[in-house]
């Protein structure tokens, strides 16, 4: 059977892909701060390092998947390092594993907001894996208050679509034969969105920005499907997309500009 390692399962999408994946039979090892198999901190080097480590004991080296859910929205800077390094590290320490899979694959969450204004700086930043140059420019951003610290949750999903472009079709993952990909969810209820959400004039804010005219806000096991086939043996030729799970949000912001 398949072993996946999904991060942020202890809570909204990760904790429904690792449902929905045990449910089909599959081995789940969960990692997050709280409330999983492994308890990491994916947003520092030595976190990041502990939590493969604890991978690699948890599933005696046999690694198939990884779904990397874990991620914050918060206006500061350690949202780029959980979003953008907690994935991309963490990711890239497992390929040697994922390579000896018959199947390996990966699929991560970015997000709507990959395509809302951003700090084209401290994107190519994280792209060029300078995660203390990313950082000081992330906190240069913060220190402005909450609206320029924002830009940090916008910036970081971006960095992680284009990383995904990039890395996708490199010998390191498409010539070991693993597809990589992420998905980019409308507005999703969990724990992230869950005050927002509760009052008509957040509800209102969320929708201005990303209007879903098909079936409006989603349930986490939505976008979990959408990761379950990403990450699964019959993906063999999508790589290197984000793939919009939106409501059709994409298609009403950027119209015929794609
Ligand atoms: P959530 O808050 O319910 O779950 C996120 C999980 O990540 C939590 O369990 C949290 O403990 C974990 N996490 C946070 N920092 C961590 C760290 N340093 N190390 C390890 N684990 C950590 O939120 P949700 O909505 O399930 O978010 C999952 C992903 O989906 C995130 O990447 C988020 O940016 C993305 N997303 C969410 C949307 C929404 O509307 N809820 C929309 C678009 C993207």
């Amino acid at each position: 059977t398949r072993t996946y390692v999904v991060t942020g399962a202890g809570s909204g999408i990760g904790q429904a892909t690792a449902a929905l994946l045990s449910e089909r039979g599959y081995k789940v090892v969960g990692v997050d701060l709280k409330g999983a198999d492994i308890t990491a901190d994916l947003s520092n080097h030595e976190g990041r390092l502990k939590a493969v480590e604890d991978v690699l004991a948890a599933t005696d080296g046999q690694v198939d998947a990884i779904v990397a859910c874990a991620g914050v929205s918060a206006p500061k800077a350690f949202t780029v390092s959980v979003n953008y390094f907690g994935v991309t590290e963490f990711v890239d320490a497992l390929v040697p594993t994922l390579a000896k899979s018959d199947a390996p694959r990966v699929a991560v969450v970015s997000s709507m907001a990959s395509l809302q204004p951003n700090s084209p700086e401290l994107v190519e930043a994280c792209l060029s894996g300078d995660e203390a140059k990313a950082l000081e420019i992330a906190r240069g951003l913060e220190e402005q208050g909450p609206a320029m610290g924002y830009l940090n949750y916008p910036s970081s999903k971006r960095a992680v679509s284009r990383w995904i472009r990039k890395a996708g079709i490199t010998e390191r993952y498409a010539g070991n034969g693993i597809p990589l990909n992420a998905v980019a969810p409308g507005t999703v209820i969990t724990n992230m969105t869950k005050e927002l959400l509760s009052t008509q004039e957040g509800r209102d804010m969320v929708d201005a920005n990303v209007p879903m005219p098909l079936n409006y806000h989603s349930d986490a096991v939505v976008i979990a499907r959408l990761l379950a086939w990403l990450s699964s043996e019959e993906n063999t030729h999508v790589t290197g997309q984000t793939i919009y799970i939106d409501g059709g949000a994409d298609s009403t912001l950027r119209g015929d500009d794609i």
